[in-house]
């Protein structure tokens, strides 16, 4: 079964074929990270503009680069929630407007999803049950994935996202938008161990996270070593500063797998490409027997070969939807598609 699949939550464009949930027969994408760079983050109307001048020109890219035409295509799936809903809404249109035109099923993917079915399309091998830590600009939590289409949410981030948090940091430290990656960059050039940053704990709900603090703790340190005159380490800020989210992330994984007792993590999203959160994922796994499934970086950050996976699992849960279909920019990953 072939699958279009769109993806417009933030500030990627991308358009995907699919078989079977598991092979990429194209995936294209556009990125607008150099528009919304000049503002130091995501402007949302720009993006949906942006969405909109493309997605034509994409979605023949890849039905060209999948050597299909339009007879080839069995569904469309896209991302419904969640997202900026002006974006969401310009790839929700689209894929609507292709299916109802080819008489195809459509299939709403929620967004953080498809980020842990990226892990389908790396690995063939994997199967649910498994945990999932899905950590990106938007969204961070920890999944149990029972099967394919029933994901429940076991702990989550109870403000900012990793990702936001990275990119907020990075801000401050004069790197350019988006900051997870050469947040990264700068982090390796130093071993840290300089600056004590907070660590926080969610009272009465041990796989619950929290960043906000440690996103001001890092502004509040580069804007108190600018107004004093102080030199600042940047390199070893950007380390402990990585080394801070890692502490809120690996050990409530690890915890998330002793729970449930599952022996399988996949990791997902934007912030899993981050050099020091894969080392240290790998070294917690590896000392416990556990297997650790990294995605390679170009299916960490959003993309359409990913809801085009997830999507795959919904059609076969008979998860279709009608023209009806709405956008959200907030809806739980747990809530099967209206
Ligand atoms: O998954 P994604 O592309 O978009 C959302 O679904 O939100 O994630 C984007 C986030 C951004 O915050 C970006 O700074 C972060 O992923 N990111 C990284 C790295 N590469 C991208 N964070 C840490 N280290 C990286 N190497």
């Amino acid at each position: 079964m072939k699958i279009l699949a769109f993806e417009s939550s933030c500030d990627e464009t991308a358009a995907a074929v699919v078989e079977d949930g598991r092979k990429i027969l194209s995936d294209a994408i556009a990125s607008q990270a150099e528009m919304h760079a000049l503002y130091g983050g995501v402007v949302p109307e720009i993006a949906s503009r942006k969405h909109v001048e493309v997605i034509a020109a994409l979605t023949e890219r890849a039905l060209a680069e999948a050597g299909c035409t339009k007879d080839d295509i069995d569904a469309v799936a896209v991302t419904y929630a969640p997202g900026l809903i002006g974006a969401v809404l310009v790839g929700l249109s689209f894929a609507k407007s292709l299916a109802y035109a080819w008489g195809v099923p459509l299939i709403p993917v929620h967004h953080v999803r498809g980020h842990i079915a990226a892990n389908y399309l790396a690995f063939p091998d994997l199967e649910p049950p498994f945990l999932a830590l899905a950590i990106s600009g938007g969204n961070t939590l920890i999944a149990d994935v029972r099967d394919y289409t029933d994901i429940r949410v076991l702990g989550a981030t109870r403000d900012d996202a990793a990702g936001e948090c990275f990119d907020k940091a990075a801000r401050v430290l004069g790197l350019p938008y988006p900051g997870g990656k050469p947040m990264d960059e700068l982090a390796q050039q130093s071993r840290g161990g300089v600056y004590p940053l907070p660590h926080a704990r969610v009272t009465g709900a041990e796989l619950d996270m929290s960043f906000s603090g440690l996103k001001t703790a890092v502004v509040n340190l580069a804007h108190h070593a600018q107004q004093v005159g102080e030199p600042l380490d940047r390199a070893a800020l950007a380390r402990d500063f990585t080394e801070a989210v890692s502490a809120e992330l690996v050990p409530r994984a690890i915890r998330a797998l002793e729970l449930t007792g599952y022996r399988k993590l996949a990791a997902a999203g934007g912030v899993a490409a981050s050099t020091i959160i894969r080392a240290q994922l790998q070294a917690a796994c590896d000392a416990r027997g556990c297997r650790l499934y990294l995605p390679p970086l170009s299916l960490c950050g959003d993309n359409g070969a990913m809801i085009g996976a997830q999507g795959y699992y919904e059609f076969l849960a008979g998860r279709t939807a009608g023209m009806e279909l709405n956008a959200y920019a907030t809806r739980s990953l747990d809530a099967p598609a209206p």
